[in-house]
């Protein structure tokens, strides 16, 4: 459902889902997260040992403890203060990560250029601004840097889009609709419950102008996908080639070309 909402009021709906959201995270997230995004992230990220990473709406912090058991100095941001407080509490004692409360459309009490990499997982398409996002990620990171962030494919995951059932309530096909309506929609997880929070639907085309109008180079893109390995050892996969959820951008400060990456 289409909705007014204002970023304090999208902050509360975090704060009241926060335990929900994360109860069936491991330490490498949730399903999604273990077969598609922190593959393709990883992939994308190559050697972090003894670089400065920014974790931009880090959530309970599950990417931020991954990247610093492989050497990453990691700051973590994220407007919900009980994420935080979640993030804080599975830090092992030994941890180093700096938590700070901000939202990423703004964080000027981080300075200019401090960042080799910035990661932001499944953030930019749940805040208002996304330019404004983008723009302080270009301030934090040095020449040559790298963002790499992901979204809820904007081409799939759209205002009406669902799934198809056969008869026997077996997933057959994807349905899309809604595709251009832009704005901010509700979602659950799962799809019934009763709490809900939101998330900015923008077209394909949206995402690519405000990051040429922020001045990033795309390096690479992904639409993560199920390793051939998994589908053939549980059929259960096989629903994962249907349509991609997910997209993930590599995108640098500087100059270099585009590349493809299918299948990742
Ligand atoms: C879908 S969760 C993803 C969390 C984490 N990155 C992960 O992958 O588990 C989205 C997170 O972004 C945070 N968030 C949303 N908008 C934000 C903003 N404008 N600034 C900072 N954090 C934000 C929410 O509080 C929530 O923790």
């Amino acid at each position: 459902m289409k909705k007014n909402l204002s970023t304090d009021e999208a902050i509360e709906r975090w704060n009241e889902h926060a335990e929900a959201f994360t109860a069936g995270y491991t330490e490498e997230g949730d399903r999604s997260r273990r077969i598609l995004l922190n593959p393709a992230i990883f992939s994308l990220l190559g050697h972090v040992e003894g670089t400065e990473i920014l974790d931009a709406g880090c959530g309970e912090g599950y990417l931020s403890r991954l990247l610093e058991r492989k050497g990453a100095h990691v700051t973590a941001v994220d407007y919900s203060t009980e994420m935080l407080k979640l993030a804080e509490a599975k830090a092992p004692e030994s941890s180093g990560i700096h938590y700070h409360h901000g939202n990423c459309e703004n964080l000027n009490f981080l300075d200019d250029r401090m960042f080799d990499t910035i990661v932001s997982n499944m953030v930019i398409q749940d805040l208002e601004d996304h330019t404004a996002a983008l723009r302080e990620c270009f301030r934090l990171l040095k020449e040559g840097g790298t963002l790499i962030f992901s979204i809820l494919h904007p081409c799939f995951i759209t205002p009406g889009s669902g799934w198809i059932r056969d008869g026997r309530g077996k997933k057959e096909a994807w349905r899309v609709s809604g595709y251009f309506l832009e704005g901010v929609y509700e979602q659950a997880f799962p799809e019934e419950a009763e709490n809900k929070v939101v998330f900015y639907h923008r077209s394909l085309t949206t995402y690519m102008t405000a990051i040429r109008e922020v001045g990033f180079e795309i390096d690479e893109m992904v639409e993560p996908r199920p390793s051939d390995e998994l589908v053939g050892e549980d059929p259960e996969y096989r629903e994962d080639l249907i349509h991609p959820n997910f997209l993930v951008f590599k995108l640098r400060k500087g100059k270099r070309g585009i590349s493809w990456c299918p299948g990742l």
